[in-house]
């Protein structure tokens, strides 16, 4: 249901007082012009500033500015005017700290309780008082939904190139389905705040302000920077990993939204060997579920403050909420339950695990969770178990044709060519190296090279130089490989 519905049900259903939790006050009071024309409702308004006054005929009611003379003048329009009507209150939350007030307001409620006459409190926030509970019914929103959204982007984009005409539009319709998606939970106002922005640099609106809009919603719901906004990747940089690629593919159908039915994938955990490609996974199936890709930043989680550690994770799931559909990334989980100081931490840790767990467990939004790990001893068996995440995979270190893979990616990032039979080569020469040891030996060869020989040979001196974290620690490669063999997790 939209918000227009879901207000109107409100109205219907008979509360007093509807409290409306919104940032965007026009487009609250927007609605409620439109119920009122439509249903034959009076449209009573009150704010400090003006008073009360008709919102239909613009008159105000003589000295009604005070907040303690609106409640009086509420009471009085109450007694003598029973049509059906709406007196939105724009902040009087603030005022309902007098008692005074408050008491005046209270038989208000009770006048108009029942009748076709509604108060609306519209505010950024809602407040519990207890007083007013049983007359309350609370919504939250206050958005544009999704069609008024094309609406106001269509209607801002035409303004605009009334004074530039250069403007240039050029969305394909998934693209354009994206940015409505991703404007959801934004007010009118912001909206056209973003839009201006990627407007103004280039005259034109198109994918590449995709990011851009990603990382301006973000900067409105996370001013503590809890989460922070990666670009994703594509499949083709990431070498191997197919069981994970086909597996993502499937999830794809539901972001896609072709097959509502699906339950909402909730997400997926990747263990493995350092350096072998899960931080680089995770920024693949964002890209490829074509969701914006936040990582949740561990270190700024954890606060010393008594109780701030868990209302920073309680944010962090408010403002991934606003931010679905979305992919949050949790790179090194085991250390979200571990905090760092090593310090008794008074009963943090498994708090938090408390409400992670039961946050994975019930989440109803949007949002896909990949997480990372390369010390499996110190995540949580809970976590583990089949329905927190729909998959565990295990990604090992590259074998020979996996490590063709990605030299091939690789020296193609950077503009470099080599023949088949020499890559194939290489990654003969590169048994026990993982992905990131790779990359590392074709960038130091950069650094290394000269006119005098073919690029290969500096790979190659760069490989004899390089002993790979597996021989160093064979132990540690071989446990991490027969943890996962043993619990019969699938490779990626
Ligand atoms: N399969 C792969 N295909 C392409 N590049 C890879 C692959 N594996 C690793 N790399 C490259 O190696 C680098 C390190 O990879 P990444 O950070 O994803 O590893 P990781 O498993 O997350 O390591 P860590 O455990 O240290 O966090 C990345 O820059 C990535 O480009
Ligand atoms: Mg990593």
């Amino acid at each position: 249901m939209g918000f227009e519905e879901d207000l109107l049900s409100l109205i219907k259903s008979g509360y007093p007082l509807i409290w409306t939790e919104t940032y965007d006050e026009a487009y609250v009071r927007s609605v409620l012009l439109d119920i009122s024309r439509n249903g034959g409702y009076r449209f009573y308004e009150w704010s400090l500033t003006k008073g009360l006054c008709s919102a239909h005929t613009g008159e105000c009611l003589y000295d009604s500015k005070e907040p303690l003379k609106m409640a009086k003048n509420l009471n009085d329009l109450a007694d003598n005017v029973n049509s059906r009507a709406f007196y939105a209150l724009y902040d009087a939350d603030k005022y309902l700290d007098n008692p005074v007030v408050l008491r005046y307001f209270k038989e208000f409620l009770e006048k108009i309780k029942g009748s076709e006459r509604t108060a609306v409190i519209i505010s950024p926030s809602y407040k519990e008082i207890k007083d007013l509970y049983s007359y309350t019914a609370r919504l939250c929103g206050g958005y544009p939904d999704e069609k008024e959204i094309f609406a106001l982007i269509n209607s801002h984009l035409e303004s605009f190139r009334k004074q530039n005409p250069r403007l240039s539009v050029s969305l394909k319709p998934d693209e354009a389905r994206k940015i409505i998606r991703l404007f959801s939970g934004l007010t009118s106002e912001q909206i056209r705040r973003i839009i201006n922005r990627c407007l103004l640099d280039d005259l034109s609106f198109d994918s590449s302000d995709i990011s851009r809009i990603e990382k301006a919603k973000k900067e409105i719901f996370d001013r503590e920077g809890l989460l922070e906004y990666f670009p994703s990747s594509q499949n083709g940089e990431l070498g191997g990993f197919e069981n994970f690629k086909k597996w993502l593919s499937l999830r794809r159908k539901f972001f896609a939204g072709r097959d509502p039915s699906l339950p909402a994938p909730k997400g997926v955990m990747i263990m493995g060997a350092p350096g072998s490609g899960k931080s680089l996974s995770a920024k693949v199936a964002a890209g490829e579920l074509g969701l914006p890709l936040y990582r949740l930043d561990i270190a700024r989680l954890y606060s010393k403050y008594i109780g701030e550690t868990e209302e920073n994770l309680r944010k962090v799931f408010d403002i991934l909420s606003k931010l679905s559909p979305v992919c949050v990334w949790i790179d090194e989980l085991e250390k979200i339950f571990s905090s760092s100081s090593g310090e008794i931490d008074g009963g943090v840790s498994s708090r938090v695990l408390g409400a992670f767990l039961t946050w994975m467990q019930e989440k109803k939004d949007e949002i896909f969770v990949v997480a990372t790990s390369n010390d499996i001893s110190k995540v949580p068996y809970e976590f583990l178990r089949k329905g927190r995440f729909d998959e565990i995979f295990f990604s090992p270190l590259p074998s020979g044709e996996i490590r063709e893979k990605i030299f091939a990616i690789h020296c193609s990032k950077r503009k470099i060519a080599l023949a088949p039979d020499v890559i194939k080569k290489l990654a003969q020469l590169t048994e026990g190296f993982s992905g990131g040891e790779i990359e590392q030996v074709i960038i130091s060869a950069l650094y290394s090279k000269d006119e005098s020989r073919p690029f290969e040979f500096f790979i190659q001196e760069e490989i004899k130089k390089t002993r790979p974290l597996s021989a160093i620690r064979p132990q540690e490669t071989a446990a991490l490989k027969n943890w996962a063999q043993e619990r019969q997790i699938p490779n990626v």
